[in-house]
């Protein structure tokens, strides 16, 4: 698909139907992610990949009253790794470099579900300890993104956005 075709016909979609997602675009998902950019390409971030059942339904859980939840075949958990960016960009790194690295690659992976015809959204409202639980995170590992992906179960029109005058500020 032409990029500006996925950028425009990407919907957050939260219903999934009982298609498989195949290996290899999973697979090419996952390189999508790992393709993203990152502060001093130091990869502040870790992807906890889940897609046997035990771990979902472990998952959905936690997650309270998103029900569309259960119905995903895969879930990618984008959490940060502050230590991998700390020592050469100390706060920055930790509170900021960190956070931004784990939700590019977020954001390169949801395009890519896109591309290969598939769909997803992004979870941010969920209790970050009970995640952390879930996936047995070590303690300095943050989930900050989670993001179901299926074949799509629903039709979904596009959300409005703000007017591009209202949004960008044109600096003299
Ligand atoms: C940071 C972030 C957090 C989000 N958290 C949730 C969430 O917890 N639950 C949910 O259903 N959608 C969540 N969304 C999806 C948004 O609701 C969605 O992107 C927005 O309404 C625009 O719709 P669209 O993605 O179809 O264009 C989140 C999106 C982002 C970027």
């Amino acid at each position: 698909m032409d990029f500006f075709d996925v950028i425009r016909t990407r919907r957050s979609i939260r219903r999934f139907d009982e298609r498989p997602v195949e290996e290899e675009k999973l697979a090419a998902i996952l390189e999508a992610a790992n393709a993203a950019p990152s502060a001093g390409n130091l990869q502040a971030y870790e992807i906890y990949l889940l897609r046997d059942q035990p771990a979902l339904t472990r998952l959905a859980g936690v997650i309270g009253n998103m029900d569309f939840f259960p119905e995903a075949k895969v879930v990618l958990a984008f959490c940060t790794n502050p230590e991998r960016s700390v020592l050469r960009y100390s706060d920055r790194g930790r509170t900021l470099y960190a956070l931004q690295d784990a939700t590019i690659a977020c954001t390169h992976a949801m395009l890519a579900a896109t591309a290969l015809g598939l769909s997803s959204v992004w979870v941010g409202a969920f209790q970050e300890q009970a995640v952390a639980e879930a996936l047995s995170l070590p303690a300095s590992i943050r989930p900050v993104a989670l993001l179901p992906i299926g074949y799509p179960g629903e039709t979904v029109e596009p959300r409005s956005r703000r007017s591009l005058k209202e949004l960008v500020h044109s600096v003299k």
